[in-house]
């Protein structure tokens, strides 16, 4: 059982200047930091992140939406890292999301919503991979 997961602050709650209360919100709840970098994804490569949403009808906008400004990309250790960090995010759309979730407090919409988290170890692996380098993990 892996104890990481994979994270970015989204483009939206990183314009909107949420990145330092998202951090703290997540360092409060348990997690540590072994990986983090403000970086910007291009068309291609947001494509390729989400490659596996490729034939849903938002992947246009969920291309266009990740590669449209900064975001914040980190990997999280914790017991139960994958499971407990998305319930520490909350639901995909914010409107059913719990109360003092990450999307709860910070999202706008389902398309827009704030965070990302990992849905299984092996996508937190491939994630955090995408990301970092092993050099660039504590
Ligand atoms: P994420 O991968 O970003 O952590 O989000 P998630 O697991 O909660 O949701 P997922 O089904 O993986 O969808 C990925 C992202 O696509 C956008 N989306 N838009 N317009 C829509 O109906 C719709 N549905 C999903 C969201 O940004 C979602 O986080
Ligand atoms: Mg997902």
């Amino acid at each position: 059982m892996s104890n990481r997961t994979f994270t970015m602050i989204k483009p939206d709650a990183f314009a909107a200047g949420h990145t330092g209360s998202i951090i703290q919100h997540i360092e409060a709840a348990g997690f540590k930091l072994i990986a983090m970098k403000l970086t910007r994804l291009s068309a291609e490569k947001a494509g390729e992140f989400y490659a596996v949403h490729k034939e849903r009808p938002f992947y246009g906008e969920l291309v266009d939406f990740m590669s449209s400004g900064p975001i914040v990309a980190a990997i999280l250790e914790k017991d139960n890292a994958v499971e407990d960090f998305r319930k520490l995010i909350g639901a995909t759309n914010p409107a059913n999301a719990e109360e003092g979730t990450i999307r709860k407090l910070y999202a706008r919409s389902v398309g827009e919503n704030a965070i990302h988290g990992s849905d299984s170890n092996e996508n937190a692996a491939i994630e955090g991979s995408f990301f970092f380098s092993a050099f660039e993990r504590i």
